[in-house]
């Protein structure tokens, strides 16, 4: 296409966004200036986007349900934990294609200080990658080997915070005012103990609190996560745009999915948990059509961490879309709450509810991943039922700790608040499946039982409506890794415990057929199974088969 040609296809997709997008704007920030900054902005990324880019740009708005095709299957990893660099990662392309892998999803890779990185979502510079695992240009490289091969590549965007190293924080702190309104200051505890009234804490134990004093300036800065993470001012419409640029510049660098961490706490107002407010859903929409203009091949993935009711609204309306994908968490902690009760009845009831939404709706289905599993249930169902939260609760987090006669898990509590009582659960799936304690114990029996969980919650997933996404090293059956307690900038978070590093020498196992890495590897199911075992070994390569036999009603295992 000529440039003229692209002028005028880009000149059309702004001219359908411009008056929503302009109102938009306007009603949260008022500032026309900044409004026309933006929109010079959004057309200079345009004009410096690849060409192979626009051709992906093309071709997939000539085909906008590229993504609902039922032939992905994603996986999620730590670049460092999985091939220590990025070059690492593009050296092990082939065996990604190996566990039929074609969405790729890179965990926090940017600089991010040592020791207060949150494993990376404190990140302390949007343009720049952590230097062990590589450069900007090796992340560029890695995408185009992963086009390359049909390969989508997933980033984390973290918009929510800054790390404290951030230059804008470091101005901030040293009394820049420009820099001080990217965030929120207080001099004294009078608003931060109003806000405390009604906002949640999210690490209770870990991190306590939402705001952190820092005594070289005498003043409190919000921060919902860890003191290390400086929340950002999105009523300040110099954030929300340098925040836009970001995001454009991952989207020109070939990145084709963009995680929008913790987007739920994005606007914060006193009186209220600032939570999913209105503003956050305005902002959504707003980059959503930032990328149908600039970028229209890329998606935004939402990491809506919420109840099923907060969950959905973030797909937005037919006519006024804002993610394209969401996760599918409430599933996810209901397929645990089933392995630990042996009661499907709230599975079945979360199906139920799933099949009756929009078709449209794409979900992110999982097992386990980088985070907790947090105990976010149907309880008025479940109270309906007898049992009440507090210690439905308490049972499952014993079941996993393999404190409950008769469980097989092994894994540790997050964030075990003593003032409600309420506590998280960390582990691999492997290890809460009972393969650890069957491999320490040399029980081949609870090693089949234990594979048996593991291939039932898989192939549950892979039958899914949405994107089954495998968490790095569950596909071999990683077991939890203990020695993040050796490591003082760990041992408190043990969601470390799931995140360790991934061990190649698996690949001698996998040829060795029988061990406990080859037989989840390849589904082999066992003659301890619960559940009709398949004639072929059920592995993902036959996972279409499955989805088939989903659609046809055939429901078969
Ligand atoms: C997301 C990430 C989590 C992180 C948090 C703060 O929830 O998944 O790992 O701690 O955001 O950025």
């Amino acid at each position: 296409m000529t440039k003229e040609m692209l002028d005028k296809e880009y000149q059309e997709r702004f001219k359908k966004h411009y008056d929503e997008l302009k109102w938009l704007y306007m009603e949260v920030y008022d500032n026309m200036e900044m409004f026309q900054e933006l929109c010079d902005q959004m057309y200079k990324f345009y004009a410096e986007r690849k060409a192979y880019l626009k051709d992906l740009d093309h071709a997939r708005e000539a085909n906008p349900e590229w993504f609902k095709q039922n032939d992905m299957v994603g996986m999620m990893m730590y670049v460092d934990n999985f091939a220590d660099n990025l070059q690492g990662v593009k050296s092990k392309l082939d065996y990604l294609k190996d566990c039929q892998v074609n969405y790729l999803h890179l965990m926090p890779l940017l600089e991010t200080p040592k020791g207060r990185s949150d494993g990376g979502y404190a990140v302390a510079n949007f343009r720049k990658v952590q230097p062990e695992l590589g450069t900007m240009d090796d992340l560029e490289e890695v995408t185009a080997a992963c086009h390359e091969r049909n390969m989508s590549v997933c980033m984390d965007f973290v918009m929510n915070h800054t790390s404290e190293d951030h230059e804008w924080a470091m101005r901030a702190k040293a009394g820049e005012e420009e820099y001080r309104d990217y965030y929120f200051f207080f001099d004294n505890y009078d608003i931060p103990a109003q806000y405390e009234r009604t906002v949640p804490q999210v690490f209770p134990t870990t991190a306590p609190g939402n705001f952190t004093y820092y005594p070289e300036i005498g003043q409190y800065v919000m921060t919902s996560f860890y003191p290390y993470q400086w929340d950002l001012n999105y009523r300040n419409p110099r954030v929300f745009n340098e925040m836009m640029y970001n995001y454009l510049f991952f989207a020109n660098a070939g990145i084709d999915v963009i995680r929008i961490d913790a987007v739920p706490y994005i606007w914060k107002e006193l009186g209220t948990d600032c939570r999913n407010l209105p503003k956050v859903h305005t902002i959504v929409r707003m980059m959503r059509m930032i990328g149908e203009i600039v970028c229209p091949s890329v998606l935004l993935l939402g990491e809506v961490v919420m109840e099923p009711s907060k969950v959905a609204p973030y797909f937005g309306t037919v006519e006024k879309p804002e993610c394209h994908m969401l996760y599918n968490v409430t599933t996810m902690a209901t397929m645990w709450n089933t392995l630990a009760t042996r009661d499907t009845r709230l599975l079945k009831k979360q199906m139920d509810i799933l099949a009756g939404l929009p078709k449209d709706y794409v979900f992110l289905n999982y097992i386990r991943c980088h985070d907790d599993i947090g105990w976010g249930l149907d309880y008025p169902t479940l109270r309906m039922w007898g049992m009440e939260e507090r210690p439905h609760k308490q049972y499952i987090n014993d079941f996993f700790l393999g404190a409950v006669e008769g469980s097989y898990s092994r894994g540790e509590l997050y964030n075990a608040d003593p003032v409600t009582g309420d506590a998280r659960f960390c582990g691999t799936a492997a290890s809460m499946c009972g393969v650890e304690k069957a491999l320490d114990e040399k029980d081949e029996e609870q090693l089949q039982h234990a594979i048996n969980r593991v291939l039932t919650l898989h192939a549950f997933m892979f039958t899914e409506s949405g994107i089954p996404l495998l968490y790095s090293g569950d596909e071999v059956g990683q077991l939890n890794d203990y020695t993040y307690k050796d490591d003082v900038n760990k041992v408190e978070d043990s969601r470390y415990i799931h995140r360790g590093k991934f061990d190649w020498s698996v690949l001698e196992e996998l040829k060795k057929e029988g061990s406990a890495a080859e037989r989840i590897f390849n589904g082999q199911f066992s003659r301890y199974s619960l559940i009709k075992p398949d004639p072929d070994k059920l592995s993902y390569l036959i996972r279409r088969k499955l989805r088939v036999t989903v659609k046809n009603n055939l429901y078969t295992f």
